[in-house]
């Protein structure tokens, strides 16, 4: 790919794993605890996109605490544990070859950031608590505009922000409907494919599919 200028990331599930919160649980919840996180990963989205739909706006912190408050009851997992859950998801670390791709990039002048659902505070602590501070440029959080992915309104952020074409970004998620969001919305957008998912029929073809971010340099040069 030529003329890049940005390179914006989305955050969950593409740069920070949104299972860690329960699999560090694990030994509490038992076997269940990953169909317990999907449920409440997928809950979450739906409330982001419902939400946007009804126009009655929650941020994210809010949306992960009632997505988390419905799959708690739907698994049967004790209310005790509610706040030990919430309070691992603000520091979900981040899969295992993000931070040495992101110095990497850090020296070849591309601007570097996140363009994600969470808030900024949360988008500062996952940030902070990997060590990843020093890294973007930006930390663009939906906050802005008030409205969730995939909103145009979100994907313009960067594009005002560095005064640069929908083309020169290069955007990167893990998740298949906001691979087809930045991409419909003009950008090229290529798929973080961790878990060797199947993409959707939204009509956007990945501009590359990557199964980590490792695949990312050979890409970019
Ligand atoms: C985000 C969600 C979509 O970080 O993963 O915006």
């Amino acid at each position: 790919m030529k003329n890049i200028k940005a390179i914006i990331f989305d955050a969950y599930g593409t740069l920070f794993d949104v299972n860690s919160a329960a699999e560090r649980c694990k030994g509490k919840i038992g076997d269940k605890w990953e169909n317990f996180a999907n449920y409440w990963r997928t809950t979450q989205l739906e409330y982001t996109w419902l939400r946007s739909l009804m126009k009655r706006h929650k941020d994210f912190w809010q949306i992960t605490e009632d997505s988390l408050e419905k799959s708690m009851k739907i698994f049967k997992i004790d209310v005790s544990m509610k706040n030990e859950l919430l309070d691992l998801y603000k520091i979900l670390q981040t899969y295992p070859e993000v931070s040495e791709i992101l110095k990497n990039l850090k020296y070849k002048n591309y601007k570097l950031a996140i363009l994600s659902n969470g808030t900024p505070s949360l988008l500062k602590e996952l940030v902070e608590s990997n060590n990843l501070n020093e890294l973007f440029d930006d930390i663009f959080s939906i906050e802005e505009v008030g409205i969730y992915k995939p909103d145009s309104k979100v994907y313009d952020i960067p594009i005002k922000k560095y005064s640069i074409k929908k083309d020169e970004v290069v955007y990167l998620s893990a998740n298949t409907w906001d691979v087809s969001g930045g991409g419909n919305y003009g950008y090229n957008s290529i798929w973080v494919n961790r878990n060797n998912n199947f993409f959707d029929k939204l009509d956007y073809s990945a501009k590359n599919e990557i199964k980590s971010l490792n695949g990312l340099l050979d890409i970019i040069k």
